[in-house]
């Protein structure tokens, strides 16, 4: 083999008159009944070779025998394309190489689709073939441009005086709310490695040992249902420091991000820098959800003191019984049909209301199913409430404030797709702060951490952990973008009889928590710093920048929804002899008798 003296997607006119050697793939072959064309292509792009059976009748002979994706040794002339046969729409469409030898380097069999951008197939296939898929020039560009993302987030740390330490795969389980993944140990039967779901813990003692700036591309496990933004398997850039308040996690990130889309993409940002801190009470209050897409507006407005004054059943009983009625404004689709009505009614319900009440307001007045239960006066409050304009649609939910929130937020990210609100081209950065605590879990009748239970209480609001526990707010922050959730962290708690007092808050017995965090609770007494971090999904941020709506497409080999991975056929079975010597006996559901 001869190898390469230039890249395919780099040969350009100023190499007119060279002899230049190529090694790629051949996206194309046209047999011109003399003339045999050539498309080549490498990852860096497509140039076209030209084979002429009067000038290289031996090269010609092979030519006639390759197909696609050969893998081809190609030794030739470059020069400029014939007067009207350029190719405008390929960079080294003005030249191409009169080709004086072939050397096939593989064959190949015709593949399962089209080596090409926007193919339609089935993802199971994609999967099944992944080295086929990321043969694909867009799928190339994506895993070429997580490269140059990773690498300007490890410059960047690295330039902030941050260092990487990797952090063992094989550990003792952290909590961060999914199931663990479990690697049984052989040397000792009946115990369990789990894989992490995130670095946590070993982060904070790193700040204990005095590393004070810590970062890692990291990878994550959690066996939990994947969704379009889950993976079982995913990575995150975990970082922790020390001395730190939360604004100094989002002053630096907030570098960061404006960095990564400033130079690695052609986004705008929607925000300049320092992104917009909202509290988790306003953005509930203000989208219904914690996770708001601020690329548009549509709030939410409140409308539950007119409601209550009203005739309406439905709205004066919700709002006496401490419930609300909420809305939000829909623009241009006062004219909705009554099956579109039905439509959102049925998305409302889907998610918890009871039903959807609507107003229009059209070229010819309002209309409504409930205009006759209000006077002129409360209807023009609640228009003007809402802001309503000319062409809006009304859409309002009547029930217990998680219900509304839960509805109208949704609603809200769905029909701000629907209509186009969302431009491609705006990144909506913000932070959303001081997340409660804890939550009430009612299927396991206990307070659980609504981040984890490393998260710092508020100082001022220690007082009420034991009295009452939902109005302590955390020092706990998310980074949300254009609907959904990048990162997440928090300031930690640092002394033992605080984090004591959240585990027992979280109904963790005293054995339990040592037994689980007992390691975490002595290196709290060796002088553990005052500190707090932060993680984002990777795959997020690259989906971000590729506009796909799922992580898989991002990640060079992703499970597939179910978990599976229909390349390598993972997960299998394994050789009896492997379990033995884990002491392992297998008692699948088909073997247990009632
Ligand atoms: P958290 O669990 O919120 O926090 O995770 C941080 C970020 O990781 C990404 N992420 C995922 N991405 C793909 N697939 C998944 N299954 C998945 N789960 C999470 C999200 C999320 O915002 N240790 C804490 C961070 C800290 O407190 O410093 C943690 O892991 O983008």
């Amino acid at each position: 083999m001869k190898q390469r003296t230039v890249y395919c997607g780099e040969v350009t006119t100023s190499d007119i008159g060279k002899q230049i050697i190529l090694n790629g793939w051949v996206q194309r072959r046209r047999d011109h009944g003399g003339l045999i064309f050539v498309d080549l292509r490498d990852r860096t792009g497509v140039v076209q070779t030209v084979i002429d059976p009067q000038v290289a009748p031996s090269a010609h002979e092979v030519a006639e025998t390759v197909r696609s994706e050969y893998v081809l040794e190609i030794t030739g002339e470059v020069r400029r394309r014939p007067e009207g046969t350029e190719n405008p729409n390929l960079p080294t469409g003005e030249v191409e190489v009169a080709v004086s030898e072939i050397e096939i380097l593989n064959t190949a069999k015709t593949p399962p689709f089209p080596i090409a951008d926007d193919i339609n197939v089935d993802e199971t296939l994609r999967l099944t073939y992944r080295y086929l898929d990321l043969r694909r020039p867009e799928m190339q560009r994506k895993i070429f441009l997580r490269h140059r993302i990773v690498k300007l987030i490890r410059d960047f740390m690295d330039g902030r005086g941050f260092i990487e330490v990797e952090t063992p795969i094989l550990i003792k389980s952290t909590p961060e709310g999914a199931r663990d993944y479990l690697v049984p140990c052989r040397i000792y039967p009946g115990t369990f490695y789990a894989l992490p779901q995130s670095p946590q813990q070993l982060k904070q003692l790193l700040m204990v040992a005095g590393f004070e700036k810590y970062f890692q591309i990291a990878k994550c496990f959690r066996d939990e249902e994947s969704r379009a933004d889950r993976q079982p398997e995913f990575t995150q850039l975990d970082l922790e420091m020390s001395f730190v308040k939360q604004e100094d996690v989002f002053e630096l990130m907030d570098d960061l991000h404006a960095d990564i889309i400033e130079k690695l993409s052609n986004k705008r940002l929607k925000f300049p820098k320092p992104f917009p801190r909202l509290t988790y009470n306003e953005v509930m209050r203000r989208f219904g959800i914690d996770k708001p897409d601020l690329r548009f507006g549509m709030e939410l407005y409140d409308i539950t003191d007119i409601a209550a004054k009203t005739n309406f059943q439905v709205f004066k009983g919700t709002a006496e019984s401490g419930g609300e009625v909420k809305g939000i404004a829909l623009p241009g689709c006062a004219g909705y049909s009554r099956t579109e009505i039905d439509d959102l009614t049925q998305f409302a319900k889907t998610f918890g209301a009871k039903g959807l009440v609507t107003i229009a307001l059209t070229e010819d007045g309002v209309k409504s199913s409930i205009a006759k239960f209000l006077t002129e006066d409360q209807m023009s409050a609640i228009l003007e409430r809402a802001e309503a304009k000319t062409g809006d649609l009304l859409a309002i939910v009547a029930d217990q404030p998680a219900v509304v929130a839960n509805v109208l937020g949704r609603m809200r990210a769905d029909m701000g797709k629907k209509l186009g609100m969302t431009d491609k081209d705006e990144v909506a950065f913000c932070w959303v702060v001081d997340f409660p605590l804890v939550e009430w879990k009612a299927e396991e009748n206990r307070w659980d951490a609504m981040h984890h239970p490393f998260t710092s209480p508020h100082e001022d609001d220690i007082q009420y952990l034991d009295t009452d526990p939902a109005r302590v707010r955390a020092w706990c922050y998310d980074m949300v973008c254009n609907g959904f959730e990048l990162g997440s962290g928090s300031i930690r708690i640092h002394r033992r009889d605080i984090q004591q007092k959240v585990f027992e808050l979280m109904s963790y017995s005293e054995e339990d928590a040592q037994a689980r965090f007992g390691h975490m609770l002595e290196a709290f007494e060796y002088g553990a710093p005052p500190h707090g971090g932060f993680a984002t999904g990777l795959d997020r941020t690259v989906t971000l920048l590729t506009d796909d709506e799922n992580i898989r497409e991002v990640m060079a080999y992703p499970k597939a929804a179910s978990g599976y991975d229909p390349m390598t056929k993972a997960p299998s079975t394994v050789d009896p002899a492997q379990l033995e010597e884990l002491h392992i006996a297998l008692r699948l559901d088909e073997d247990i008798e009632e």
